[in-house]
């Protein structure tokens, strides 16, 4: 059993000191948002995730689990402590360290003694020494510490169990010591355990992101082809993804990714690699045709109704994937102000993103968590979430209540044949119309 201190209570920050706590260790997770704070000692958790208020509760009951916005006093108390803020994609495209460093200095101002310091956060190759070295700065070398990098590799939604089974742990250390206290606190989850160097676990975490993002552009890519083939990608992901060495998964094809992970480390990658003078093009081509998936859609609802002027289109799924309220490089919020550029009327749906929602698109839609509402009286329908309240629309009912049965499919929910029967014009993507 350790004492652990996680600086960052964002998605990787909460769940990580949340899963270690459930594992058996003594766990203190700090923000400097006092705010936040507040409304965690409270039970109020910030993010939707599955399973994770259960398991707040029963350690916080514990005493294996709390909160404080005193990070001094938190690092101090702390024998090991991981560093899980925001890595922000700056305007230029690079990871924002602005976080990283902050609370780098920190530790380096507040060191009292041995400390494991762990880097969760996603950051460019040569991070973890930039720390070490800052560290070292600040604490003018008075205390002996080691820096480890220990990317996380959590899906949002599934955050809990991608954690309490995680299928691996990657450590980057230089120190013996540190790797077997890493190795040692990631034993309860019973995970393989890559052990590499702090620069290679950096790699790991981009490279791992970038090739599952690769794996939907191509995907997408090939759904294109298919629409002007007669082809169907559905069939085509199946037949493709049973050989083992390619996988089954993250192989289907739709609106693009978005969320705060692949839209981030894909641009952040190609700066990496800019920055040592490699041209990355695969992985520009993989942020290009992301874009383009979203213009797509644009043009099938044109290529239904015409001019969208005055037309009323519902958006089902605001949220960039189910089962989370995240909005961040939603594809919502790409085609939500197209769509109300070109003049149509735009109402919305989803069960959990709306407020969310709200503050990056204001008022240019209006809002509803009632699908057959958003529904009513539109004159085209457009999938953009896989909520299970879509995958389960009453589809006749749907039609009943539309001016038209127009459903333009940005997830590939339901089956030709059916909404073909049903006297729906069923577009979706890389399948035949
Ligand atoms: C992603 C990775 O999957 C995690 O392993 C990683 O830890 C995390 O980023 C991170 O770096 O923190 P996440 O962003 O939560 O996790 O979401 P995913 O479930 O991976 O989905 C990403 C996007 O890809 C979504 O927009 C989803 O709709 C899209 N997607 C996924 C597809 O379009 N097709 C697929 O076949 C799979």
């Amino acid at each position: 059993m350790k004492n652990i201190a996680v600086i960052g209570t964002g998605y990787v920050g909460l769940v990580s000191g949340v899963c270690f706590s459930e594992a058996g260790n003594h766990v203190i997770c700090c923000d400097i948002d006092q705010g936040k704070i507040n409304d965690l000692k409270r039970g109020i958790i910030p993010i939707f995730e599955p399973g994770l208020n259960q398991l707040i509760d029963k350690n916080v009951a514990r005493n294996r689990l709390c909160f404080t916005s005193d990070i001094p006093k938190a690092i101090q108390r702390a024998e090991v402590i991981i560093i899980a803020v925001g890595t922000p994609m700056s305007r230029t495209g690079e990871a924002d360290l602005t976080h990283v460093k902050q609370v780098a200095k920190t530790i380096g101002k507040h060191l009292n003694g041995y400390k494991i310091i762990v880097n969760k956060s996603t950051v460019p190759v040569g991070t973890g020494k930039m720390v070490k070295n800052l560290i070292s700065e600040i604490s003018r070398d008075q205390y002996a510490f080691d820096v480890v990098s220990n990317p996380e590799f959590l899906r949002e939604g599934v955050a809990v169990k991608d954690t309490m089974q995680m299928e691996r742990a990657v450590i980057g250390a230089t120190s013996a010591k540190a790797m077997e206290v890493m190795v040692q606190l990631h034993k309860p989850f019973t995970t393989k355990v890559v052990k590499t160097t702090i620069e290679s676990a950096e790699m790991i975490k981009y490279a791992a992101n970038a090739f599952l993002a690769t794996k939907i552009s191509f995907m997408n890519d090939i759904a294109n082809i298919c629409e002007r083939a007669g082809a169907d990608v559905t069939k085509v992901s199946e037949g493709i993804g049973l050989d083992s060495r390619i996988g089954q998964k993250f192989l289907q094809a739709g609106v693009g990714f978005g969320g705060s992970c692949f839209p981030k480390d894909t641009a952040a990658l190609l700066h990496i690699a800019e920055s040592f003078g490699y041209d990355f093009k695969l992985i520009k081509a993989v942020m290009e045709t992301n874009i383009g998936q979203r213009v797509q859609i644009i043009k099938k609802v044109e290529s239904i109704l015409g001019s969208l002027e005055g037309k009323s289109i519902s958006i089902l799924g605001l949220a960039f994937k189910p089962n989370t309220n995240d909005m961040r490089y939603a594809p919502a919020l790409d085609i939500i102000p197209q769509l109300n550029h070109l003049g149509a009327n735009v109402k919305t749906f989803d069960p959990i993103a709306i407020p969310e929602a709200k503050k990056q698109l204001g008022y240019i839609c209006s809002y509803s968590d009632d699908l057959y509402e958003t529904i009513r009286g539109t004159d085209a329908c457009v999938i953009l979430t896989g909520w299970k309240e879509i995958k389960s629309l009453d589809l006749e009912k749907t039609k009943r209540l539309m001016n038209h049965p127009f459903v333009i499919d940005g997830r590939n929910l339901f089956d030709l044949t059916m909404m073909q029967n049903l006297g729906f014009t069923y577009v979706s993507v890389g399948r035949p119309v």
